[in-house]
């Protein structure tokens, strides 16, 4: 960000670090970059504003090496901002997994914070039952600590706009900030601030240097995001809908051999896929630029110095502008009101550069909120609409189109069956937005458009990772599993019954198991059908239970046939049963769960307090898992 400087009176209250500055540590956990670009977004602004103090803005993961450390930083530390996203099922994102646990977990920790003045920004949806709960669970545990809390906790959601949720915060921020970072003798009063555009410095090349361009598969990613994806091959794909469908369901199998990578049974694959070659031409078509243009982009001046404080994304290494599109940009997704400002910044006409600021303005709130986010509309869309928007390079891939992120999969294998792949079932995005638009899924369609090796030996590449989870079968395997999952949410216990299957067959006992699996039709969608009917006469599943929800007149699911087996879901438990939910969180999961406290409370006659602690506890106790999205 290069700031335009502003004025503002100082006044220094608070205990100050070594070098006469009151330190402000800022900290996020962040998974798809929003809640570190907030921190930045704070940190840029406050350093104009309070020139007195100094500023650390720092991944959470990275800020302590070890649980023991946390303790220990956070104690010395006399201010601090969070800003702390919220997952699937109400978890951390993967970088805030030990502080949370640190927070959560462990010895009672007393006041140890009492020196400790803070704020905590959320970032969450609030169509998900645990809106924000890791903010809310660390603003309170920072408090019960005795810390002293600066501003109520923010609420973003991501749902709505949650850039307005941030700058509403931020209101409450500053007039905290200015009581205690501002210097006495400064009568300056703050007037206004402006982020200027994020640019990164673009030096187009002559000759494309190929041993740069193969090094693309990091995707632009720092390797400190504790992902280090590995370029892998499809090795195979098949659709899994019978033909009679009109969706589409793609079973693929990356080859991990020679790429270092394992996983376990349950873990997640993430994958970084491209944008069709269409949504490519387009983008190149709206910035105006061949597709063959050979660039760099950089983060730095051409004398090294920083731009806009490091707050940039690092560079992804030079690529034609078709495969830096290809790779790295977030087209499809509604640009951001940053994103609207850039373009203003750059649209030769008033009429349209007027419109965009408007978008972007607290006046335009209500049209944003309805022309773009309820409309779906694409950035590809939005530039299209503001044809004298013409962004340069620098500025579209800094502060216009995000970068494209990873897509998360539940692995649908078991490495004791399929060590050298890892399977995908992933089901076709494809609708129509309320603009129009058919909206097709990034990778989802990425998936269904692969050629596997045995069909081209240039078969499709994608660089993966494996991101660990804590979706496991019991250790040990005569404990009984219930298992949860309509549609693609069948993926994971595909993978717990290959693994099931392998330990049978080298002999080991099992517990008894129960797979209550939906889909709309027997004909269309009962995806690997034959192999879940293997599984029951190997043994490996005990009872498998459809659910078809477009068979009969009335729609059945999953949630109807638990009622049916209320008696054995009850006793399994009672044996000690793990239960596993996997699949769509807003609805399946949620009615999933209150069908769980129905049949809790009634098959054990108990009140509903105590069946709501019954089923705490199950969770507590890491015996109810979700795996949710
Ligand atoms: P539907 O599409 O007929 O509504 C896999 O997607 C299966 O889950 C489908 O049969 C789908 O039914 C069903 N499903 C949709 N909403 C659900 C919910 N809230 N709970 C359980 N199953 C659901």
């Amino acid at each position: 960000l290069e700031l335009e400087k502003l004025v503002v009176p100082k006044r220094v209250k608070e205990a100050e670090a070594d070098d006469g500055k009151k330190r402000v540590t800022i900290l996020y956990g962040t998974q798809t970059g929003t809640a570190e670009g907030f921190a930045k977004a704070l940190v840029e602004e406050a350093k104009v504003r309070y020139e007195k103090a100094s500023f650390k803005v720092i991944d959470v993961d990275e800020y302590a090496a070890d649980d023991d450390e946390y303790e220990e930083k956070l104690k010395k530390e006399s201010m601090a901002f969070f800003f702390l996203a919220t997952y699937g099922d109400g978890e951390p994102t993967d970088s805030a997994a030990r502080l949370y646990k640190w927070f959560t977990e462990g010895d009672e920790k007393g006041e140890c914070l009492k020196k400790l003045q803070y704020g905590v920004f959320g970032l969450g949806n609030r169509q998900y039952e645990h809106f924000n709960k890791v903010g809310k669970v660390i603003d309170g545990k920072l408090e019960e600590m005795g810390a002293k809390r600066l501003v109520p906790l923010g609420l973003g959601d991501d749902d709505q706009c949650i850039e307005d949720d941030f700058e509403a915060w931020k209101e409450l921020v500053w007039p905290e900030l200015d009581q205690l970072l501002r210097n006495e003798d400064d009568t300056r009063v703050a007037t206004r601030y402006t982020a200027a555009i994020l640019e990164y410095r673009v030096v187009y090349h002559d000759k494309p240097d190929p041993s740069a361009e193969d090094q693309a598969h990091t995707n632009g990613h720092d390797v400190h995001d504790a992902q280090h994806p590995s370029r892998s091959n499809v090795a195979f794909k098949k659709e899994l809908h019978t033909p009679e469908s009109d969706r589409s369901c793609t079973h693929l199998e990356f080859d991990i051999s020679h790429t270092g990578l394992s996983y376990e049974t349950g873990d997640h694959v993430g994958v970084y896929c491209e944008n069709l070659s269409e949504v490519v031409d387009e983008a190149a078509r709206l910035v105006s630029l061949p597709p063959d243009t050979y660039f760099s982009i950089h983060s730095d001046k051409e004398d090294g110095t920083p731009i806009g404080g490091s707050t940039l994304p690092p560079p992804f290494p030079p690529c034609t502008l078709r495969n830096a599109l290809a790779r790295y940009a977030d087209v499809l997704s509604s640009p951001k009101k940053t994103a609207l400002l850039a373009l203003a910044a750059h649209a030769s006409d008033p009429t349209e550069a007027d419109r965009l600021k408007f978008l972007a303005s607290p006046l335009g709130k209500d049209e944003y909120a309805q022309w773009i986010v309820a409309s779906q509309r694409s950035l590809l869309e939005v530039m299209e609409a503001f044809p004298s928007a013409k962004p340069p390079l620098g500025v579209f891939f800094a502060a216009v189109a995000p970068r494209l992120q990873p897509r998360y999969y539940s692995i649908s294998s078991s490495p004791k069956m399929s060590p050298n792949r890892i399977h995908v079932t992933c089901a076709l995005v494809l609708e129509k937005t309320p603009a129009g638009r058919i909206h097709k899924g990034v990778c989802s369609t990425w998936m269904k458009n692969t050629v596997p090796l045995a069909e081209s030996r240039d078969c499709s590449q994608a660089p993966i990772f494996v991101r660990t989870s804590n979706f496991r079968l019991p250790a040990d395997p005569k404990v009984p599993v219930i298992m949860i999952g309509p549609g693609t949410g069948l993926a994971p216990f595909r993978g717990f019954l290959q693994e099931r299957l392998a330990l049978k067959e080298a002999g080991t006992e099992l517990g008894s198991s129960i797979f209550f699996f939906g889909c709309r039709n027997r004909k269309v969608d009962f995806i690997y059908e034959d192999e879940l009917n293997n599984f029951v006469e190997t043994g490996a599943l005990s009872e498998l239970i459809v659910a078809f929800s477009r068979e009969g007149p009335a729609k059945e699911y999953v949630q109807h046939k638990m009622n049916e087996k209320a008696s054995d879901i009850w006793n399994l438990l009672s044996e000690g049963a793990y239960l596993y939910v996997c699949g769509d969180a807003k609805g399946m999961a949620r009615d999933v769960h209150r069908t769980l406290h129905t049949i809790v409370q009634e098959q054990g006659s108990l009140e509903p307090s105590k069946a709501e602690q019954y089923v705490k506890n199950l969770q507590m106790s890491g015996r109810y898992l979700r795996d949710v999205w």
